[in-house]
């Protein structure tokens, strides 16, 4: 049975997905599967944008044939030579004789290599900026060498300003019914993928995708349509700027990643102390890797993203550990650059994995090496701590800190100065799986109204901020004056690491997307989808476009000054007042005996959840 979907008014997905393959070119493991995809435009001529693997070709040809509908195959474009994209070209040459295919002078000699049929008789070679009109479409055809393979060129469709990129912004893992990025959870379940696909596939030629990305940019992009992966019509231009990361060999995180060579634990152990040294200083989010449980691809595509890498190794045949060897060679062969590297080595009688790994890694452009490198013997020893200590404080003192303050003494900067701003007070909220989480924040403002697009500024230290860096998806619930204390106890005063601050809440709601609002204590609230984050140090600033806005009462909004001056609690006064708190919300009950049957006006909690303030 066919399975396509129809994308726009002539514009069909007819590709498929593989869920049994357990190497991608028998080299790469699949945890998700692989789409192979392909598209069928029906315009006055009939075109198909590449074909598909083998493995899919039954179902393939369904496609074709359900979507044609009887018409004939006028045009096959062939973008790329691959065999996971081109296999089925002499079946759909049998079937369709009468198609022309479109392709490059590059593409034709690799389909004489690959295929015997008359190629010639049935060609239409284009060249950089050719077009092909196809009725109310005008096919545009730009180069794309070594992305991934020399002949590879891409499409941009300049009536519906698509682009049919082929690898280009193509990911791992196979399609779930969901056909574009915005149907599914991108940011935290398939980035990682998109990474360890590029990095893997085409991270060797960063500068030939670079010049892609430069042609590009010239264009109006409406949707990106790769051969692997979902299909890109909002968020562009977030996916465009990992690519940029990935493609300029720049880090997208300052961070600490750690791969080790370990044969009975002594190196392992010796890894554990410095990242937990590491974590002392205040480095976050350190990942570590057994570089012989997993597989060299993971770790490259962490290379990739982080800044900082640290390579620890016994010494195995007086060279480095075999799966670490292999490892050094993969990053090495992929053209990595502008890391900071530290090497440890291990050895028991001569150990020489330090200075190999050191050699391989000066091959790479503006990397730097760490001097302060630790050798062990067999045990890491009391005695060599203060080694392990001088390369921690060296990696720590390399990653970027917060630029210092430029106020001088002459033009003090006075903390109550900042009081005067008229800043609102909200509530944010971000959910992650089955995890919702939210803190106070008072940093948010609108940017635009056309589109509607707000900013929060978030401390990295908050649970918070991770999750919408994860996920892209917030709400703002906008704090009115009737907010007690409590609330801001509540989300402000402990992390969502240790508490989960939505267990006992009861009366939330959530907003479309899924994540929690305030309904009490707030006038509005809005959920955000970010498009940008700009690293500002101690807090990342997220711009994020207005996916949904509601106002929820007529009272006005609680402001900074209008916080210090009437809710937070005068040290005075906390002793002096009796009643009851609702340990939910805060709300005080004024009175020497509350209620059996009291319920809070604010949380909805009953009595059992008060407790008698001091006396
Ligand atoms: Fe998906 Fe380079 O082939």
């Amino acid at each position: 049975m066919y399975c396509v979907r129809k994308m726009t008014e002539d514009l069909y997905w007819v590709g498929a997905s593989e869920r049994r393959l357990n190497l991608f070119e028998n080299a790469y493991p699949l945890t998700n599967g692989v789409s192979y995809n392909s598209y069928l435009l029906l315009d006055e001529k009939t075109v198909l944008i590449d074909t598909v693997d083998k493995s899919v070709s039954g179902l393939f040809f369904e496609n074709v044939d359900h979507v044609l509908g009887g018409r004939k195959l006028d045009y096959l474009i062939v973008q790329h030579m691959e065999p996971d994209h081109a296999a089925t070209i002499g079946e759909l040459v049998l079937r369709h004789p009468e198609l022309t295919i479109v392709c490059n002078a590059k593409t034709r000699t690799m389909m004489q290599n690959f295929f015997t049929f008359d190629i010639d008789s049935r060609l239409q070679l284009v060249k950089e900026m050719d077009t092909l009109t196809t009725g109310r479409h005008t096919f545009a055809f730009v180069m794309a060498p070594m992305v991934h393979w020399p002949e590879v060129m891409v499409s941009y469709d300049t009536t519906t300003k698509t682009l049919y990129s082929a690898d280009a912004f193509g990911t791992f893992g196979a399609l779930n019914g969901n056909l574009y990025a915005d149907e599914v959870n991108f940011r935290t379940e398939w980035l990682a993928d998109a990474r360890r696909y590029y990095t893997n596939i085409v991270g060797k030629y960063g500068t030939q995708v670079q010049t892609l990305l430069k042609k590009a940019a010239g264009l109006e992009i409406e949707m990106i349509c790769p051969l692997h992966g979902p299909v890109w019509r909002k968020d562009i231009a977030w996916f465009l700027d990992k690519y940029i990361h990935w493609a300029t060999y720049t880090p997208e995180d300052d961070a600490v990643v750690i791969a080790y060579a370990s044969v009975y634990g002594g190196t392992e152990n010796a890894a554990n102390v410095l990242a937990a040294k590491l974590s002392e200083l205040g480095v976050r989010n350190v990942q570590m890797y057994d570089v012989s449980v997993t597989h060299p691809s993971y770790i490259l595509s962490e290379c990739f993203r982080a800044s900082h890498l640290v390579f620890i190794s016994t010494t195995y045949n007086a060279g480095m550990f075999v799966t670490m060897e292999n490892l050094v060679h993969d990053i090495v062969h992929h053209n990595l650059q502008n890391r900071t590297i530290a090497l440890m080595e291990n050895g028991s009688w001569a150990p020489t994995a330090a200075g190999l790994m050191r050699a391989e890694f000066q091959k790479l452009k503006n990397c730097t090496i760490l001097d302060e490198t630790v050798t062990i013997k067999s045990t890491l020893k009391e005695a060599q701590l203060a080694d392990v200590d001088a390369m921690a404080q060296a990696i720590y003192d390399s990653m970027p800190k917060p630029a210092p303050a430029v106020h001088t003494a002459d033009a003090p900067v006075e903390k109550n100065a900042f009081f005067s701003f008229s800043y609102g007070l909200f509530v944010l909220t971000a959910r992650e799986g089955e995890k919702d989480n939210g803190c106070i924040i008072n940093t948010a403002a609108q940017l635009t109204d056309t589109p509607k697009r707000i900013s929060i500024a978030v401390n990295k230290a908050n649970y918070t901020h991770d999750m919408i860096r994860r996920t892209g998806v917030f709400n703002l619930s906008m704090l009115s004056t009737d907010a007690p204390f409590g609330l801001f106890q509540h989300y402000g005063f402990q992390s969502g690491r240790d508490v989960d601050k939505f267990a006992d809440v009861k009366g939330m709601a959530r907003a479309t997307n899924g994540v929690y609002y305030l309904p009490y204590s707030t006038n509005a609230f809005v959920s955000g989808k970010v498009t940008q984050e700009i690293d500002l140090g101690t807090h990342t600033l997220f711009i994020a476009d207005v996916t949904e806005a509601r106002v929820l009462s007529g009272a006005p909004s609680m402001t900074y000054s209008f916080y210090f001056a009437n809710v937070k609690p005068k040290p005075a006064a906390l002793t002096k007042q009796t009643g009851w708190v609702c340990k939910i919300c805060g709300y005080v009950y004024e009175g020497e005996t509350l209620p059996a049957d009291f319920i809070c006006p604010l949380c909805k909690h009953g009595a059992e959840d008060f407790e008698k303030l001091p006396d």
